[in-house]
């Protein structure tokens, strides 16, 4: 059934305390939650409550001691009957967590106990109001065999502990009462990186970060990551850690990247492991990146946490926003910035102009796993920095101390968040919150007119229509702009301007004859721009803005412009030489350009994605735009190839070290080398052969073998069957093995992901290798796209066999087919198809089922 948000009230009861018994066990685990119920008094009296439960086997029920006065299941709820104010439940259940394939609830992996809660996976440990706004103080007692899980850990700080015999036992407590979300147990044979930090009120803090005995030397860039981020959350939001001990908790097994639980953050290995040698360098900014994420929840989500899932955004959005601040902190701030917008661009806006479409705080779903989404937590995290840009860093901050005093210890809404900025920071957000509840990326169209020494620029914006939103009103737009002089004067400042009509006209004074003006600098806004600017302005902004962004920007809207027009046939062959000749000489410049530093140079020397590309067109054919790509990769190979092979030996030389200089050495390292594998695969092979050989670390070593992937060649071959050798008991590195070769623009890709499902280091089972192998497949639109079809149904295969077992995961696959209204229209048939033949399958989960269905239309 569909919720919607507005019937949102709240729970009758309240939960003051539970105290949860867990008997471990991999294949049997019993649990016994007593937990205390009053009666709600901002609620409507009931009569019973509902406890919600999910799979559950209910062992013993009991309500004050005695048999309860009636019970009934509703589905897979258990509804119990309550006459007094206050009463103590008692039950038992019983659950199987070897059997639990899913992985949301208590499940094993790798021979150890874990949980994961979120969103709604508490429900399959015991029968419980298992929503965010009841929150509760937890006490866990666990025992089980010492053998088998010598280290027992919950949320808080441990108490108490003992043994029995071949058992021990240990009991948690969590000061700090939460939603049942945040709930975690985790039991097994782990050691643990230990440090501490202390606070900046003095407190002393055990931090540790647990893993497989054979893991724990690749745990210290985690742990460096923890202490940076707990140290620049006092620093930059004044957010203190508030439990004595703070543990991380490595699982191989895991449907996302990691959660928050209270005290106890729960991590997919591939968020904490790295060393130089297995680990690239987008690996170490991602566990930086995920390790401050889920720590900055700790203030934005479990002190304060969300009245309802509608409000995800509040918690994810604004804790998204946190974690790209702190890295560009950490890192190259224009360099994280232009990363933060390529995702958003490539992951979200097609979410936005396809069926999936939902605003950042949706209205209604089905299944809550499906809204864990880019739009939720990156375009969440943009319409946060619009308030933080038009606020100033100052006032914003004056706004989230007010939000985070006004809320602790609450379970709030968006719309408490907004307010907390409007009146904290001092701004008028009344129009602005239409960006909670409009889906779709607005359109901006540029006009700009002459006259005498004035510019008149008229800006119309359009959200365009989303299912269920037919028409929209104008939102708040705010634009960072600046005036350039190709003449050669001084740039302007820049200035925000900020539309919120229909149609916005500004003008400005004593503009240059020869002005460029450079737009949205930074992405100040999640919008679209179109407007005519001349090829000749677009190059000098790639040249000379002093907006890093804005320069990587007008970089990337030469190449869009160019591939669209040829793409779309619309190109006659002289614009065609001259667009070309215009990027080649634009790129030549960036590559000698000895005022940008390497990580920014690689970021200029990047090509738009074909999803980026397709999205530009109303109806795109992908075979068409990833051949005009390619042949611009090509074109730009053969130009520019000894400038490429230039810059490949000047980074070649740099030795390995882990700071700005040398990791940007190493991105334009391996993008050098792909172009060169472009324009002329049989030298590049040698080029990639040798920098594989002489790799010290795995950024050069994947990024020779990338090179080598996609060329029909001996080298291919034997350099593939040596990097499985070298790396075959590290599955992280395996994984990368599988994406590798699912990725590459090989012609027999699609034969090659066939075999590697064959592969017995394939499992469908380990959501890390299912994605691996088919989320790097699906995203690879030379295999995805394959005329054949094949490769759609490929991937409709996969949904269903993987429906059953991890119907999260599984679900997460549809949105790739369901891009077939923008499609050509024979692959798009076929992909309706594909859709129709999984709408169609007997039993699918809810997950799967809604994607689908909203995916038809
Ligand atoms: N709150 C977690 C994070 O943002 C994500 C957990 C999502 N879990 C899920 N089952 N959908 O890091
Ligand atoms: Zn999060």
């Amino acid at each position: 059934a569909e919720i919607f948000r507005k019937d949102y009230k709240p729970f009758a009861w309240r939960m003051p305390n539970t105290f949860l018994d867990f008997q471990l066990g991999l294949d049997e685990t019993l649990v016994t939650a007593t937990l205390e119920v009053e009666r709600n008094p901002v609620a409507e009296v009931s009569r019973t409550i509902r406890l919600n439960g999910d799979g559950l086997e209910l062992v013993s029920l009991h309500c004050d001691g005695a048999d309860c006065e009636g019970h009934t299941m509703d589905g897979d709820d258990l509804v119990i009957s309550l006459s007094g104010d206050s009463h103590t439940l008692t039950i038992v259940t019983r659950l199987a967590p070897s059997a639990n394939s899913q992985l949301m609830g208590l499940y094993a992996s790798n021979g150890m106990l874990c949980t994961q809660c979120e969103a709604e996976g508490f429900r399959r440990i015991t029968f419980f109001p298992d929503r965010p706004d009841v929150l509760s103080t937890y006490t866990v007692r666990m025992s089980g065999p010492k053998a088998l899980f010598p280290i027992l850990l919950s949320n808080g700080n441990r108490t108490d502990s003992g043994e029995e015999g071949e058992n021990h036992w240990a009991e948690w407590h969590d000061p700090w009462p939460k939603p049942s979300y945040l709930f975690a147990l985790v039991a097994g044979d782990l050691v643990a990186r230990v440090d501490s930090f202390t606070t900046m009120s003095g407190r002393k803090v055990d931090l540790a970060v647990w893993v497989r005995d054979e893991d724990l030397p690749r745990t210290e860039h985690a742990m460096e990551s923890l202490k940076r981020a707990m140290t620049w959350d006092e620093e930059t939001f004044g957010r203190e850690y508030d439990l004595d001990c703070f543990n991380i908790v490595a699982v191989s097994d895991f449907n996302m990247g990691a959660m928050e639980n209270k005290g106890l953050n729960v991590f997919n290995t591939k968020y904490v492991l790295a060393d130089p040698e297995t680990a690239t360098d987008g690996d170490y900014d991602g566990i930086e990146g995920v390790i401050g994420h889920e720590y900055f929840h700790n203030w934005s989500g479990n002190r304060i946490t969300c009245r309802d899932w509608f409000q995800l955004s509040l918690k994810e959005g604004f804790t998204v926003l946190r974690d790209q601040l702190f890295s560009q902190d950490m890192g190259s701030a224009p360099v994280k910035r232009i990363e933060d917008v390529r995702v958003l661009r490539s992951v979200q806006f097609p979410e936005d102009s396809g069926p999936l479409a939902h605003p950042i705080r949706p209205d209604s779903f089905r299944e809550i796993s499906n809204f864990y989404t880019a739009t939720v937590y990156n375009k969440g995290a943009e319409v946060i920095r619009m308030m933080r840009t038009m606020a100033g860093p100052e006032r914003f901050r004056k706004g989230t101390d007010l939000y985070f005093e006004r809320h602790d210890g609450e379970a709030a809404t968006c719309e408490d968040f907004v307010s907390a900025i409007e009146d904290g920071a001092g701004l008028d957000l009344k129009q602005f919150r239409l960006w909670y509840s409009q889906a779709g990326t607005p359109r901006i169209k540029l006009d700009s007119e002459r006259s005498g020494d004035k510019l008149e620029l008229t800006f119309r914006q359009e959200v365009p229509p989303t299912p269920g939103q037919d028409t929209k009103q104008p939102m708040v737009i705010p634009l960072k702009t600046a005036l350039f002089d190709r003449g050669g004067g001084e740039p302007a400042k820049e200035s925000l301007v900020v539309l919120d009509s229909a149609e916005t006209k500004v003008t400005i004074e004593d503009a240059p004859e020869n002005a460029v003006l450079s737009l949205n600098r930074g992405f100040s806004a999640p919008v679209r721009i179109e407007r005519d600017i001349a090829r000749e302005d677009l190059a000098f902004l790639a040249m000379h803005d002093d907006d890093p962004f804005a320069r990587y920007e007008a970089m990337q809207d030469l190449v869009v412009g160019h591939l669209v027009e040829a793409a779309g046939g619309t190109q006659g062959d002289n614009s065609r030489t001259e667009a070309e000749d215009a990027i080649v000489q634009a790129l030549g410049a960036i590559l000698t350009d000895d005022r940008l530093d390497d990580l920014m140079r690689g970021e200029l020397m990047l090509l738009p994605s074909v999803t980026y590309l397709m999205e530009q067109l109303l109806i795109a054919d992908p075979a068409l735009i990833h051949a005009e790509r390619e042949a611009l990769k090509a074109k730009l190979g053969a130009s520019l190839g000894d400038s490429f092979k230039a810059l490949h030996e000047r980074a070649a030389a740099v030795p390995f070290a882990m700071d700005a200089a040398a990791k940007g050495a190493r991105k334009v390292k391996s993008l050098a080398l792909a172009y060169c594998a472009a324009a002329d695969p049989v030298r590049a092979s040698q080029m990639a052969d040798e920098q594989y050989d002489r790799a010290d670390n795995m950024t050069d070593r994947q990024g020779a073998l990338m090179a080598l992937c996609g060329i029909d060649s001996p080298e291919r071959t034997a350099r593939l069957l040596d990097f499985y050798e070298r790396y075959k008991g590290n599955p992280l590195v395996i994984d990368k093995w599988f994406a590798i070769q699912a990725s590459s623009l090989h012609p027999q890709v699609v034969e090659h992901v066939k075999a590697l499902a064959d592969h017995p280091d394939f499992t469908l089972k380990n959501p890390n290798r299912v994605r691996s192998l088919y989320m790097a497949f699906a995203g690879n639109p030379h295999g995805f796209h394959a005329a054949s079809g094949e490769g759609y149904r490929m991937i409709a295969d996969l949904i269903l066999a993987l429906d059953p077992l991890n119907a999260q995961t599984a679900a997460r696959f549809v949105p790739s087919l369901g891009r077939w209204r923008r499609i050509e229209p024979k692959r798009a048939g076929m992909m309706q198809a594909e859709l129709q033949r999984i709408a169609d399958a007997p039993k699918l989960s809810r997950d799967t089922y809604e994607q689908v269905t909203r995916s038809l239309g």
